[in-house]
């Protein structure tokens, strides 16, 4: 048997070529006859287009067309999008309403400017906190509705449960909203040509790209060819092709010519989606001794008009956390005028962990028990809402672990009791929690005559690791070494494995290659006893054995290689498919685990900084450690992110003030101590047969609680606000 390969560190086999600027993203693809689109965003928060006047822009040079509401394309609005420039509405400042075409971007980008706009304006919403009153129920989401109220036998309501709790706590928490801030800029390249488009942008799956598409293009999805092998980070922002791409793709068919838009950095942020910020109310009840005896968590959210928030706090984690016979969820949404709210990483997670866990760290304080035990006290061995039992949990196990490894032994309990120089430390803790989503998908692998596989489906590589995940598990199953095995992703022509959103790229696509790499090597063997000129013609494929590269028989064996030159061939390939069965009706299937984190609170101007942070995390069997670290230490470094940097500020006007990468404060090396991250091994094959659960949003859940609830160990101060600023602490 070869070395097992699943399981041991590797580099991203994409690596060079990233470093090196030999990765194509979207926005670096040319063609001959390219023009430039440059958006024109709106500079009112809401209200209506009177009139525009494009005159100048239009006779300005190289300029080609300029698009507004009154002269666009159609786009069909697809649900849950907006369909750019197909009406005089304004919801949101920095929104886009007009497309300026011409020959060069500067061109494009100089008449951009001289388009002028007459707004009739409307008084924006934009304070949760002040719109609170017109907040209402959100719809059912994954069938679960937006009140969900269990009660244990003859209690009234979680009001009298709560009530009749020897101890409670109730604080209300907010979150401040986000942008995704990927790396690379919203942008898109697009051609048409003879009714057939090609699409080169950041998406989290060609797929559902090719069907939105189709659907705002109004062409059936053969007419679209989506191209997109390297994505420069997305978070959920690019899931759904957003107003440049469906724009570049129009433009390209009304102008027959290749269009590119790429949005600024400022654009960006204002022109596509957010994660909103949030306003949560949690209510703990408990016995003397910890137990849970209720909870109430009550979250709101920012919506988009005809829409539906997308971070829904309460219901992803009170509703599945803690075992606690009384509960009550209540999720609302209010509509803003902001850019379109939507799923980012953890949506919902990453909001109601702060509150759950930061109200968690307050129940330990008011009962004066250890907040590790605390929460080992109440952990649920069996799904509260679903009340089905997990299919793997070990969080007890992360919580000792994690305890251990991190010296929580040395936590005091007394704030501002310990002092270094002029800094107060302290530590605090909080739990992840993660569900697990697995799609169906198919993969091709091949086997090739020069001693190389070959693996393929359409799934996205967002930076996450995918590019080496696919060559891994296939090395895996084929006992063959990583470098022989060539991946191949992101174009629409592969067989489809879906989006990767939800944490489900390796546990969707890591079954279906070890489908395809069996069925690969049963048609090897086939042809090897059908084929003439084969060594082992005329034999029963029973007799024959395939094990890491070589095929034996009786009294012989050779490499793959050998024996398809020997047949005439130049490979074989096969495709294989793996989808979730009825496993789900039986088990929940969650990732879970523990958050360390360590702080320093300056004891004259209140600044906080992290000092060491631990991750320990029960995610099933783990593919490629060096990768699926990185997406854990990524993860909890957001989650330090959101505890202490990053906001959208919005003035009263409704202006983003904020909207570029000098004001969006996100951590520099500096804001970030070393992040140690351990991984439990325990695979989950109830899941899927690979074992493994979701990575990609774990790590940022509870990072932001832990670190406040750090804070309030080093200085006895409760910050129910992310971020956590000096100004707070003082
Ligand atoms: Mo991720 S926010 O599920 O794309």
């Amino acid at each position: 048997m070869a070395e097992p390969v699943v399981g041991r560190p590797h580099n991203r086999v994409d690596g060079p070529l990233k470093v090196s600027g030999r990765a194509a993203y979207g926005a670096d693809h040319s063609y001959p006859r390219l023009v430039h689109g440059y958006a024109v965003t709106s500079t009112i928060a809401h209200g209506v287009i009177r009139a525009m006047d494009t005159s100048t822009a239009e006779r300005s040079p190289g300029v080609i067309a300029v698009y507004t509401p009154f002269n666009a394309f159609t786009i069909h609005p697809v649900e849950g999008l907006r369909a750019p420039l197909q009406d005089t509405a304004v919801a949101h400042h920095g929104q886009i309403v007009a497309l300026v075409v011409a020959e060069s971007f500067e061109q494009a980008r100089a008449a951009a400017f001289t388009v002028e706009v007459d707004y009739d304006e409307r008084r924006p919403a934009v304070s949760l906190a002040e719109e609170e009153g017109n907040a209402r129920p959100i719809p059912p989401v994954m069938g679960i509705p937006p009140v969900v109220t269990r009660l244990a036998d003859g209690v009234p309501s979680i009001t009298a449960a709560l009530a009749d709790s020897h101890i409670t706590v109730s604080a209300a928490y907010t979150t401040a909203p986000q942008a995704h801030a990927a790396m690379e800029p919203y942008s898109a390249v697009v051609t048409w040509d003879d009714g057939r488009f090609t699409v080169h942008n950041g998406t989290q799956g060609v797929g559902l790209q090719v069907q939105t598409l189709a659907q705002a293009l109004g062409v059936t999805t053969d007419d679209i060819h989506a191209v997109n092998p390297f994505v420069g980070g997305s978070f959920g922002g690019k899931y759904r092709p957003n107003a440049e791409v469906q724009l570049a793709a129009a433009a390209a068919r009304a102008l027959r010519r290749p269009v590119k838009v790429v949005l600024t950095r400022e654009q960006s942020f204002t022109g596509t989606v957010i994660r909103s910020g949030t306003r949560q109310r949690v209510s703990l009840g408990a016995a003397a001794d910890g137990t849970l005896t209720a909870l109430s968590h009550r979250a709101l959210a920012g919506a988009v008009a005809d829409r539906e928030s997308a971070e829904l706090s309460a219901q992803r984690t009170s509703l599945a956390w803690y075992a606690v016979p009384n509960l009550e969820v209540r999720q609302t949404s209010v509509p803003l005028n902001t850019p379109d709210p939507t799923i980012m990483r953890a949506p919902g997670e990453a909001s109601g962990s702060f509150a759950l866990e930061s109200a968690m760290d307050e129940l330990a304080v008011a009962l004066r028990m250890d907040p590790v035990r605390l929460r080992i006290k109440n952990n649920a061995t069996v799904h509260p809402y679903s009340g089905l039992p997990f299919s793997g949990k070990h969080l007890v196990e992360c919580y000792r672990l994690g305890a251990e490894r991190f010296g929580w032994r040395r936590r005091g309990t007394r704030p501002r009791s310990r002092l270094d120089g002029e800094w107060y430390t302290g530590m605090g803790m909080a739990t992840s929690v993660y569900p697990g989503f697995r799609n169906p998908a198919t993969v091709k692998v091949g086997l090739r005559a020069d001693g190389t596989a070959l693996v393929s489906c359409d799934t996205a590589d967002l930076g996450t690791g995918m590019w080496t995940v696919l060559p891994v598990v296939a090395a895996h199953s084929l006992g063959l070494p990583v470098r022989r095995v060539e991946p191949r992703l992101g174009d629409s022509e592969l067989s489809p494995a879906g989006s990767v959103g939800g944490s489900c790229g390796v546990v969707t696509v890591g079954p279906a290659i070890m489908a395809a790499a069996h069925n690969a090597v049963a048609a090897l063997l086939s042809l090897a006893v059908g084929e003439p000129s084969s060594p082992f013609h005329g034999l029963d494929p029973a007799d024959l054995r395939y094990d890491s590269g070589r095929v034996s028989g009786p009294g012989r064996s050779m490499d793959f290689d050998d024996l398809l030159e020997a047949m005439g061939r130049s490979g074989v390939e096969a495709l294989g498919t793996a989808a979730p069965g009825d496993e789900s009706e039986r088990y929940v299937f969650d990732s879970f685990g523990a958050q360390f984190v360590e702080v320093r609170v300056n004891r004259w101007t209140g600044e906080i900084r992290v000092s060491r942070a631990l991750g320990v995390m029960d995610a099933g069997r783990i593919v490629n450690p060096k990768t699926a670290r990185s997406q854990i230490v990524g993860g909890m470094i957001w989650g330090i992110s959101a505890a202490l940097h990053e906001g959208l500020h919005l003035d009263a006007s409704g202006h983003l003030v904020n909207a570029d990468l000098a004001n969006y404060l996100i951590p520099v090396n500096a804001d970030v101590p070393e992040v140690d991250v351990h991984f439990l091994d325990h695979p989950d094959t109830r899941f899927n047969p690979l074992g493994s659960r979701g990575i990609g949003e774990l790590g940022i859940v509870g990072t932001a609680a832990a670190v406040a609830n750090a804070v309030h160990n080093a200085t006895g101060i409760r910050l129910r606000e992310l971020p956590m600023t000096l100004e707070h602490v003082l």
